[in-house]
């Protein structure tokens, strides 16, 4: 394989990241971020060096969910800008070299939708079936509700019709019926639509509720019999019309469960899906100061085709959900990084950012930015996790960790000039405020989390092997260390990183490798280390100390 070729499966070696237009760069000051705002922070963008953009939804809302309750598919929330605004930051991204993904929320609808207002207008609305009704009062679904906090039910009654319908999340949010082939039809045409003006593919919401089909009868059901035929289709539909767009979804479901979604071993569905056992066992080692939870977990995901891929986060923009863990494991999170309630959500998570459940340590935040990026999958980052952005709990629920982006230590930390009580949402107070924490300071600072992170994308960029390795754990005897090795094609690296304050030594051993090779330090100037005639060699760690090692025959001509 030539490096040529990792470009055609662009996604396994790309940097995610993730922005809502409404909180990213207000240009017109009305106090609500919108398109013109993203277009010009662009070029920052790029010189992070991401390679792919992820837009929050951007489309007409009934805002009951931020932006995740649509009430028309083919529009742009007219707050953000207009069609030709998108389009503006789409084509500015691709000459950046930056490709724009989209959020595709069609599980459910806004119930203020034109299709859901005319499905409760009357059971013989032509779009009724749109929608899961049931005519019989249901049974408890109190364990099910995604939002405890809001709901306790996943059925709501309508008055008007005297049936129940559906929903997944809050009420507001009725779920489509997916058996139904008019509700397939139209998903496929608002993908078609979105792909037209230039995006590079989806990141599909809530996706094992989008294709599930409780609370349809059996007629339905015939008509519908394998939902995981559903996702090839939207697959090659993706395919056929752009040639390498991605599906990224939303799975949150054991490891084992989550290769169904991927196609099986051959793939074919989803072309990525974000690794949420990985990122919760990331915090339990964390919290444990242990490696062992994260390396279980690593070693545990299922085998999948080549041209499909993990993607890895440390935060996404909802809840940090710790429901695969045990109740103890996830006490354990819970005291070590978010002991107050107010911290914590739905009794499953917790609503803040990863700088102040680490006090703001430098040390630590760089030894996980460091894991994110080395470890095999493809990174996503939440925006304003590149200078360190901590949370708002003032805020509700889960927008606490969606204050406005920190430009500057100016006025509404540069992010809008309408007066403060007019922005869509307070900006972080405090130590992580605006004034400590932003864009503009970090850019001239060389020793800056931001120029950190840059650099580790840079790293990560230069080496593919991170997003295409066959990967395995070391074995090296200490818990409180993860050596983990990505090989692919003549390419090796290991990266070492110690979870605890302690400074240590790693011995390792590098299989089939002997004096003839050393270990290049990608990430300290022409750092190296020798190996012996057995491979074996000694790694020298600081507390939270991090290393990505290149091992190099000797005479290679290849840059480290
Ligand atoms: C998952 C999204 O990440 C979340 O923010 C949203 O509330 C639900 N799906 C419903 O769309």
């Amino acid at each position: 394989m030539r490096i040529s070729d990792t470009s055609d499966l662009w996604w396994k070696t790309a940097v995610i990241y993730c922005l809502d237009v409404q909180t990213f760069m207000d240009w017109n000051d009305d106090g609500m971020g919108d398109f013109t705002g993203l277009a010009e922070r662009i070029d920052y963008l790029a010189e992070l060096g991401v390679t792919c953009l992820w837009l929050m939804p951007f489309y007409p809302t009934t805002d009951r969910d931020d932006g995740y309750d649509i009430t028309d598919y083919y529009g742009v929330d007219p707050r953000l800008g207009s069609a030709g605004d998108f389009v503006e930051v789409v084509r500015t991204a691709r000459d950046r070299g930056m490709r724009v993904i989209v959020d595709l929320v069609v599980n459910h609808t806004s119930d203020k939708h034109p299709w859901f207002r005319a499905a409760r207008s009357s059971k013989t609305s032509p779009f009724r079936d749109f929608y899961v009704w049931r005519d019989t009062e249901p049974p408890s679904t109190k364990a099910e509700v995604a939002f405890p906090d809001r709901e306790d039910s996943i059925w709501e009654h309508d008055a008007k019709t005297k049936e129940w319908y559906l929903h997944r999340f809050y009420r507001t949010q009725p779920d489509l019926n997916i058996t139904n082939p008019r509700v397939r039809d139209e998903i496929v045409k608002t993908m078609g639509f979105w792909l037209e003006l230039g995006i590079s593919g989806f990141r599909v919401d809530a996706v094992p509720f989008m294709i599930e089909t409780t609370g349809v009868d059996q007629a339905e059901l015939d008509r519908f019999p394998d939902p995981h035929e559903f996702l090839r289709h939207l697959r090659s539909f993706v395919g056929r019309r752009t040639g390498d767009g991605i599906l990224l979804g939303e799975v949150n479901v054991p490891h084992r469960e989550q290769k169904l979604f991927f196609g099986g071993k051959n793939g074919g569905e989803l072309t990525m899906q974000f690794d949420f056992i990985g990122m919760q066992n990331l915090y339990l080692s964390l919290a444990r100061q242990d490696a062992r939870p994260l390396a279980r977990a690593l070693r545990r995901r299922p085998a999948i085709s080549s041209e499909s891929q993990w993607a890895t986060f440390v935060r996404n923009h909802d809840e940090l959900t710790l429901d695969k863990l045990s109740e103890s494991e996830r006490e354990e999170v819970f005291d070590a990084f978010g002991p107050e309630p107010d911290m914590q959500l739905y009794g499953r998570g917790l609503r803040r950012r990863l700088p102040p459940m680490l006090d703001g340590d430098p040390r630590r935040l760089r030894m996980v930015y460091s894991l994110l990026f080395s470890l095999p999958g493809t990174p996503v980052l939440f925006y304003g996790e590149e200078i360190g952005m901590g949370e708002n709990l003032a805020i509700e629920g889960r927008l606490a960790v969606r204050t406005p982006m920190q430009w500057t230590g100016q006025r509404n930390g540069g992010f809008s000039n309408a007066p403060p009580s007019r922005l869509r949402r307070p900006l972080t107070e405090g130590s992580f405020g605006p004034e400590h924490v932003n864009v503009a300071s970090q850019r001239s600072d060389p020793e800056s989390l931001l120029a950190f992170i840059s650099m580790l994308i840079k790293r990560y960029r230069e080496s593919p092997e991170l997003g295409w390795a066959d990967f395995a754990v070391l074995d090296q005897p200490l818990r409180h260390v993860l050596a983990h090795e990505c090989a692919w094609d003549d390419r090796r690296i290991v990266a070492v990183h110690n979870l605890s304050p302690e400074s240590c030594t790693v011995p390792l051993t590098l299989h089939h490798c002997d004096s003839s090779y050393h270990l290049l330090d990608l990430l300290r100037d022409s750092d190296h280390l020798e190996l012996d005639d057995s491979g074996r060699v000694e790694v020298t760690l600081d507390g939270y100390g991090y290393r990505w090692l290149r091992l190099m025959p000797r005479n290679s001509r290849r840059l480290a």
